[in-house]
């Protein structure tokens, strides 16, 4: 089974191997499949690398325009789909070095000069990240804007608030909603720190310890527009907190998906009917004609899974692992590149059935119009006269208490009572007790009013901030 270098093409080691690599080996560890992603991160980084080269006196002018020439060829073709791989590309790095060598000649085995695989690679993903960090915080805010119209559409319609999943004090529907907009207001925040602690350049490292030959980090990180250097090349090539917060912070966003998904889920059940989805953003039943599924919610919990999970995977492969670069780092990308993905498709679909779905406004005031609703209401209406607040909740209780035992309804016991009476029983009217709230960030309309025109200042601030282009 020990394989033929030749027939199989050569390998970027083939000097110090007098055979090829085995079949068996070559499909255990090729990246091919997956790191072709990077293609064209891997041609920007081997331009800098070329430039840099020639700063350095160790590609002259010719050799550089032969290499750069073929990298513009292998990029062309990549993009087009006709770039031919081969047996022997083990990578997206080997595929393109060989494809420039063939179409170069001796200049394009110059390419490699003074850089490894490691800080190719390492270069390779933070540019990657770099971007897909930028274009998830893109969709985030969009998702937010979607959540921001839906509030200011609302107006004053209210839903019961909850805790435990009980009914607690009704609060403003935009409330609501932008409790939702100010977590994702934290992803936004958390992609573009975790970017800008990712924005740091590895290439020049070498293999683990730099290189003997004139080479320039600080010229070639400028040159691929990262924000600094790296100072230690056994932690540039090793080094992947940048993909581990980037899943945390992907994993994160998941999770504030999985919840409001687990909402709208309750919210679209026949027994809640706060919400209708649009036909465009629910699925039916294969075998029962009058369903509609909230599918789009449910897998916004349901990928969180695997979101969690690929956070975990990457940390238990970091753990434990010697300096500098080991072949284990090659399990950075799957875990990665499936977060980004699910992560942006589960924030374009949860935009979309925010955006089009009904709400039932009477149906959310109607449930959130109980008598019980203005409880706390009134055992404050009495603390506002000077009864001490613990001395007003029993007071409270005990009507609810008096009320649920069927001796009147809450607002008979009320008006009837001497400490409380009508002007008292008046917050029990429907539509009340929302608007109660008035503290700052609190659910009434007062407070939801000021808390809207923060959200649109957090939001525009955000959107000037996000890096275009990544
Ligand atoms: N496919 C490898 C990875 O993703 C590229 C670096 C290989 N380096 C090496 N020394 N074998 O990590």
């Amino acid at each position: 089974m020990t394989g033929d270098g030749g027939a199989r093409g050569r390998t970027l080691w083939h000097g110090r191997f007098a055979g090829g690599p085995s079949e068996e080996l070559m499909a255990f560890t090729v990246s091919l499949p997956f790191d072709r992603v990077l293609a064209a991160d891997d041609i920007a980084g081997s331009r800098a690398h070329v430039r840099g080269l020639v700063r350095g006196g160790l590609l002259d002018g010719d050799e550089a325009a032969a290499v750069l020439g073929a990298l513009d060829t292998a990029e062309h073709e990549l993009a087009s789909g006709s770039f031919a791989f081969a047996p022997s590309d083990e990578d997206i790095h080997t595929a393109v070095e060989r494809r420039v060598t063939e179409l170069a000649g001796p200049a394009g085995a110059k390419l490699h000069t003074g850089r490894s695989r490691n800080d190719q690679v390492a270069t390779d993903l933070r540019l990657w990240t770099k971007r897909a960090l930028a274009e998830v915080a893109d969709r985030v805010v969009s998702l937010q804007g979607a959540l921001l119209a839906r509030a200011e559409a609302a107006g004053g319609a209210y839903l019961p608030g909850y805790t435990h999943l009980q009914q607690a004090q009704p609060v403003l529907l935009a409330h609501h909603l932008l409790a939702h907009g100010w977590a994702l207001a934290r992803d936004v925040d958390r992609l573009l720190a975790a970017r800008a602690r990712g924005d740091v350049s590895p290439l020049g490292a070498g293999a683990l310890a730099g290189s003997s030959l004139p080479l320039d980090p600080e010229g070639t990180a400028a040159d691929l527009g990262f924000a600094a250097v790296f100072d230690n090349s056994l932690d540039a090539v090793s080094d992947r907190d940048f993909v581990a917060e980037a899943l945390f912070v992907l994993a994160l966003c998941g999770i504030h998906l999985s919840r409001l998904g687990e909402e709208w889920v309750i919210w679209s059940s026949e027994e809640v009917g706060f919400v209708t989805l649009d036909d465009a953003y629910a699925t039916g039943s294969s075998m029962l004609p009058q369903k509609k599924n909230p599918d789009i919610a449910e897998l916004a919990r349901g990928k969180t899974g695997r979101l969690v999970g690929n956070l975990t995977a990457l940390l238990v492969t970091l753990k434990g692992l010697p300096l500098a670069y080991n072949r284990d780092l090659q399990e950075d990308k799957e875990p990665l590149f499936d977060s980004v993905e699910q992560v942006s498709l589960g924030l374009a679909a949860v935009e979309g059935m925010v955006r089009t779905a009904t709400f039932d406004l009477e149906r959310m005031a109607a449930t959130a119009d109980t008598p019980a609703a203005a409880a706390t209401d009134l055992a404050e209406w009495l603390v506002a006269r000077g009864t001490p607040f613990r001395d007003a909740h029993a007071v409270v209780g005990d009507l609810v208490r008096r009320s649920l035992a069927g001796e009147g309804a809450l607002a008979d016991l009320v008006a009837a009572d001497e400490r409380l009476g009508a002007e008292a029983a008046a917050l029990i009217a429907p539509g009340v007790p929302v608007t109660r709230r008035t503290t700052r960030g609190g659910g009434g309309p007062v407070a939801v009013a000021a808390q809207l025109d923060r959200f649109r200042t957090h939001l525009a601030a955000d959107v000037a901030r996000l890096p275009d282009g990544g």
